[in-house]
């Protein structure tokens, strides 16, 4: 059976906070940030909005694209690192706003990779013929857990959410092959032990750069595809310069890397759904194309998929 991607959503707030601003904040400058991050501007979420609240809009949206109804839903996975509480998990709050009555619900922690680990356990349950619709939301409010004083992170982090349906597509679209990895021993690069996020930027940023193409390399051979096969890559959005490298790694044209990280900063565990939601809008995406999707995260983690697109 193969697995893919029914409707799309999301959800980022109305507020903008631009490099300018930060300048106003902070010792920073929109030229430092612009050539060592890609950002502009990113958005952040009122003291009303919780990472729930995004979670919820982001999933309305998918599941109207996905022509489904809220107890079509057979299971919901979040994959966040700014819960509203450490429990119950957002997922739980969502099940019941969104009325996913039928719905078994959990939260998935594997930071800016948790969207590829939660698109990869729905694609198990869904392929095994256990669940048939599955909602699979990256939601992050990182702007409460950003230490607006520390500048070598606080420009880089943005609030949003992003939500797929995953179910039951034709033969030979949806995923085509994918990646999960851990390594633990990078966990003091990145985590938050205490009220704010703490990284060790360059090791993060080296990590990266390797893992990035390493794994969209590994997904496509796994695919049995080569590099020219590619339509689109997105990767995660957190720095310009590592996508580029993964770009690069791939050998692929410019026009083939899909960026939203100049508007929306890094958003964690939302930022592949919400490149995925501005791609297929913006028409990048046609039926049949292979997009492959790459990103990492805290852990360390990281996470890829070959996908053709269609249902
Ligand atoms: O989702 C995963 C999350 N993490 C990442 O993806 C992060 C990966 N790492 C990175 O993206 C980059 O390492 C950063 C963007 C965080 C930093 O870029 P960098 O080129 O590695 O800069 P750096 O940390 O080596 O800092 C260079 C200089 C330092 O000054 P000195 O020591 O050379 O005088 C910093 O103090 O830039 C300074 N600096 C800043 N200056 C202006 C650091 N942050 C800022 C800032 N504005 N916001």
């Amino acid at each position: 059976m193969s697995v893919g991607i029914l409707g799309i959503g999301r959800y980022v707030p109305d507020r903008v906070l631009t490099n300018f601003d930060l300048e106003k904040m902070m010792d920073t400058s929109d030229e430092w940030i612009r050539t060592r991050t890609g950002i502009e501007e990113r958005r952040i979420a009122d003291d009303n909005t919780d990472t729930s609240d995004m979670a919820y809009h982001a999933s309305v949206e998918a599941l109207e694209d996905a022509g489904l109804s809220a107890e079509d839903i057979d299971l919901i996975i979040v994959a966040t690192v700014t819960p509203d509480m450490a429990f119950p998990s957002v997922a739980c709050l969502i099940q019941d706003r969104l009325g996913a009555k039928r719905a078994a619900a959990m939260d998935l922690g594997a930071a800016c990779a948790g969207f590829m680990y939660g698109m990869i356990v729905a694609q198990q349950f869904i392929e095994n013929k256990v669940y048939k619709n599955i909602l699979v939301v990256g939601s992050e409010k990182l702007s409460k857990i950003t230490n607006w004083e520390d500048r070598s992170t606080a420009v880089l982090f943005g609030d949003g959410a992003g939500a797929v349906v995953m179910g039951p597509v034709s033969e030979g679209k949806g995923i085509l092959s994918f990646e999960l990895g851990a390594d633990g021993s990078g966990a003091k690069d990145l985590y938050q032990d205490g009220p704010y996020i703490a990284m060790n930027g360059r090791e993060v940023f080296k990590f990266a750069v390797r893992q990035m193409g390493e794994s969209a390399v590994n997904v496509i051979n796994k695919a049995g595809l080569t590099k020219d096969d590619i339509d689109l890559l997105i990767p995660h959005q957190a720095n310009i310069r590592i996508m580029e490298a993964s770009r690069e790694r791939l050998g692929l044209e410019e026009d083939k890397l899909y960026k939203t990280v100049h508007k929306y900063g890094n958003t964690s565990s939302s930022s592949i759904p919400l490149a995925l939601y501005d791609a297929r809008k913006e028409g990048k995406m046609k039926d049949g194309d292979v997009v492959v999707l790459v990103g990492f995260g805290g852990g360390l983690t990281w996470g890829a998929v070959a996908l053709r697109w269609g249902k």
